[in-house]
């Protein structure tokens, strides 16, 4: 077993729950002792879930939580090393090459070093919470070198020798499961499959994010998406269209629009598909009915 990270006076993970309640994230059991192991032991953690339940929200709770800096790097297809860990700024030492003349120029100096996200969290790991977030969208390739670095967190830069962080790096990874992601990648991180939350969690999640909206409004909206939810649609809302939405009716309501016509007139703020809201569209008076009555 790894050795434990001490983790700035938090010692357990209804501690870590309540600070990220500081920072504006609301962490169940779960997620709260998922995050702490992950910190406890050193390891990475992999946030799994639909879009929209509060994975990248979480990674930047737990930055926050611990005073660092978040650094991210968004995964997407066809995404590269030099993207992921550092490049060479060619220009610059094309224009230094000219302008040296016949002197000497040291083109792998750290001036001509751009560092990108994972040589960044190596650099100042003590200072940076690395977020590799949606992992799933990278390739194969990509994965298989995360997999490397996620091992023994070192980066090789030919020109200048390995860089090794003195201790190992705060990393939260995220994927929106559109695939598998290797095993190899899931057995060296602690796990936790982010659900959407319980109606209860999910109306506190709008009050909070949400100072004007009304609790009893927050209720009715989170039975609202609840039900939407329940409908075969191609973009089911996340939280971030339960709090919009609720924002949304609030405004339109406040402007003289009565309930529940203001959640109908603000639906394009959460159904944001033309199949779905062609779906939706017939069945809305009643689902209003049923949802938010
Ligand atoms: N537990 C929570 N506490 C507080 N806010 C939350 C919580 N979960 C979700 N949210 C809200 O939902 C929004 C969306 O969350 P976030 O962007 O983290 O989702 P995601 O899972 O990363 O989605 P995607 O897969 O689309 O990237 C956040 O901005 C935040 O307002
Ligand atoms: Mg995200």
């Amino acid at each position: 077993m790894a050795v434990r990270r001490e983790i700035q006076g938090i010692d357990g993970p209804d501690p870590l729950a309540r600070a990220m309640g500081d920072a504006q994230y609301i962490a169940d059991e779960g997620l709260a002792t998922a995050a702490y192991l992950a910190l406890a032991l050193g390891k990475p953690l992999l946030l799994e879930g639909a879009p929209g339940v509060g994975k990248t929200e979480a990674a930047k709770a737990i930055a926050s939580v611990l005073g660092r800096e978040l650094v991210r790097l968004q995964c997407y297809e066809g995404i590269d090393a030099a993207a992921a860990m550092y490049e060479w700024n060619f220009p610059r030492q094309m224009l230094a090459i000219r302008q040296a003349g016949d002197e000497y120029v040291n083109l792998y100096e750290d001036r001509f070093l751009i560092a990108r996200p994972i040589l960044q969290a190596l650099e100042a790991p003590r200072d940076r919470v690395l977020l590799i977030d949606e992992i799933d969208r990278a390739d194969h390739e990509f994965e298989a070198f995360l997999l490397e670095f996620l091992s023994d967190f070192t980066l090789s830069i030919p020109e200048r020798g390995t860089v090794r962080a003195g201790t190992p790096p705060i990393v939260v990874l995220t994927s929106n499961r559109t695939r598998e992601l290797h095993e190899a990648l899931r057995r060296r991180c602690i796990y936790h499959w982010i659900d959407y939350p319980d109606p209860a969690l999910e109306a506190r999640i709008v009050t909070m994010r949400a100072s004007t909206v009304a609790e009893d409004t927050a209720r009715r909206v989170v039975r609202a998406v609840g039900a939407l939810r329940a409908k075969p649609l191609a973009k089911p809302p996340g939280v971030a269209e339960t709090v919009e939405w609720a924002e949304a009716a609030t405004l339109l309501n406040s402007q003289g629009v009565a309930w529940p016509r203001a959640f109908a007139r603000a639906i394009g703020v959460v159904l944001k598909d033309q199949d779905d809201l062609d779906y939706i569209a017939p069945r809305l008076e009643a689902l209003l009915a049923e949802g938010v009555a």
